[in-house]
């Protein structure tokens, strides 16, 4: 079993913040490397089931419904096989209620079945403030409720959650689950039990969910001043500012986080790209074939500084406000955390000089604001090649790509329904009409400065709920 895929198993009433656990924690472990996918058992039931009524539908007594859930489940535990053993997953994470021991005993033939080893996440939470908001915050706009009013959702969703309440079993550390592998997330954080971890990815599991909190906070992420070096186009080094670079410090009067990283070229240190094509061609052209884990003679790639940053992202996930100014790379790096960018797409992410990006989690999502400090500075971007010459093949380590799309849409068919190809949303990778929307909303909100005419994050104004579908802030 050591090197066997894991099934993260939540466990929780409704409003519990599993979600927000589930996709927290695939955005975590996909940015360090380890291909994960969500699992959502509600995205199921509402494929079977295409209309959500009432609460009546959860009732413990209400043998149809109870039929359909089950097989929903089935059918999504087929999907995480299909994911661990043929698609090259590594984790999936079972986001759903899994409030009975009959259901949580399911899951553990299936994983013994497939020689998965299982890890529970159980989020307890009594305060009410906290499941009133949570429900306010993602249920008002989940597609159970279109066109509902707060109100009729708040009273639905609270009988809801009164229907699961009947056949709830938590985890029982002390007996009936004392050799089960767990954590109860206790009132969002304030406390934690943790019960037999079996291995390094299940202690990172832990350590990550201990780290990360709900208070509202923004993160500030800039470079540094433009410096000589980036005047003359070389990379790395260590120049002064150039008089624009000063400038651009004297605007950033509070300095509460200073991040040190750099990434470290090597012998392509201090070089402008004409140079290095010029004098190392053969570096040239294979980092442009693989720029994420390309790695410089001597130096380091994006896949070893993203290692190097973990530490800074769980300081991060620990902080209130901050301004972290860094380097092009380690910005690159800590924005794909927060964006879920994938490995692919890291080293293209553009983080102009002389901006200051502001991201504030919310809901599923991250809302990013930009800010143009108005001090001119050269563009040190490169754009990825549109092509590469196939020929060279040096690796320094393989890592698989994190996956793309972090959430598990059913099969189509898969719960018994004729297909909806018109009305689905969302199923596979967002549509370019869909970014398209949520980039014009952005811009609606937050209008762009002029001079950042081609900054675009395609996709960082998505706020997405459990069906995968966009919000725009
Ligand atoms: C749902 O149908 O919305 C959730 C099902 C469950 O996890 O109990």
């Amino acid at each position: 079993m050591t090197n066997s895929p894991t099934v993260i198993v939540l466990i929780g009433l409704p409003a519990r913040g599993k979600t927000y656990i589930s996709k927290k924690l695939t955005r975590y472990l996909n940015w360090i490397g380890v291909p994960t996918k969500v699992f959502n058992l509600g995205v199921y039931r509402r494929e079977a089931v295409q209309s959500y009524k009432s609460f009546d539908f959860f009732r413990h007594d209400n043998e149809e419904a109870m039929k359909i859930r089950k097989q929903c489940a089935i059918v999504a535990l087929q999907d995480v096989k299909s994911y661990l053993n043929e698609e090259g997953g590594q984790i999936a994470v079972f986001d759903a209620t899994n409030t009975t021991r009959e259901r949580r005993n399911l899951i553990l033939s299936f994983a013994k079945e497939n020689a998965y080893k299982v890890f529970f996440v159980e989020s307890l939470c009594n305060d009410p403030e906290v499941i009133a908001a949570n429900i306010l915050d993602v249920k008002v706009s989940s597609p159970d409720y279109p066109e509902r009013g707060r109100e009729s959702v708040m009273e639905d969703f609270l009988k809801r959650i009164e229907c699961y309440k009947v056949t709830y079993q938590p985890l029982d550390p002390d007996d009936h689950d004392k050799d089960l592998s767990f954590i109860q997330v206790i009132n969002v954080g304030q406390r934690f039990l943790v019960n037999h971890v079996q291995d390094y990815i299940q202690s990172k599991i832990v350590y990550y969910l201990m780290n990360i909190h709900v208070q509202k906070h923004s993160i500030y992420l800039c470079r540094h001043g433009e410096s000589q070096h980036n005047v003359q186009g070389c990379i790395g080094g260590d120049s002064e500012l150039s008089s624009r670079g000063k400038e651009h410090l004297c605007c950033l009067c509070i300095v509460i986080f200073l991040c040190v990283f750099v990434l470290y070229q090597g012998i392509c240190e201090e070089m402008t790209y004409e140079k290095i094509k010029e004098t190392h061609p053969d570096e040239y052209f294979l980092r442009d074939q693989d720029k994420y884990h390309y790695r410089y003679p001597g130096g380091e790639s994006y896949q070893d500084l993203v290692q190097r940053l973990e530490p800074v992202i769980m300081e991060l996930e620990r902080q209130g406000n901050v301004l972290v100014i860094c380097h092009q790379a380690v910005m690159r790096c800590l924005l794909a955390y927060f964006l879920d960018k994938s490995a692919d797409d890291l080293p293209y992410l553009k983080c102009p000089l002389h901006v200051v990006l502001k991201l504030t989690p919310v809901a599923y999502g991250c809302k990013v604001d930009i800010f143009d400090l108005k001090v001119e500075a050269v563009n040190t971007h490169r754009d990825r090649p549109l092509a590469v010459p196939p020929t060279l093949l040096r690796r320094n380590s393989f890592t698989p790509l994190s996956s793309q799309d972090q959430v598990k849409r059913p099969r189509l068919f898969s719960v018994g329904n004729p297909p909806r190809l018109a009305s689905v949303p969302g199923r596979g990778h967002l549509s370019d009409r869909w970014i398209a929307a949520a980039v014009t909303t952005f811009d609606h909100l937050h209008p762009r400065p002029a001079s950042l005419p081609s900054f675009d994050y395609p996709g960082v104004t998505r706020c997405q709920d459990g069906d995968g579908r966009l919000h725009p802030f």
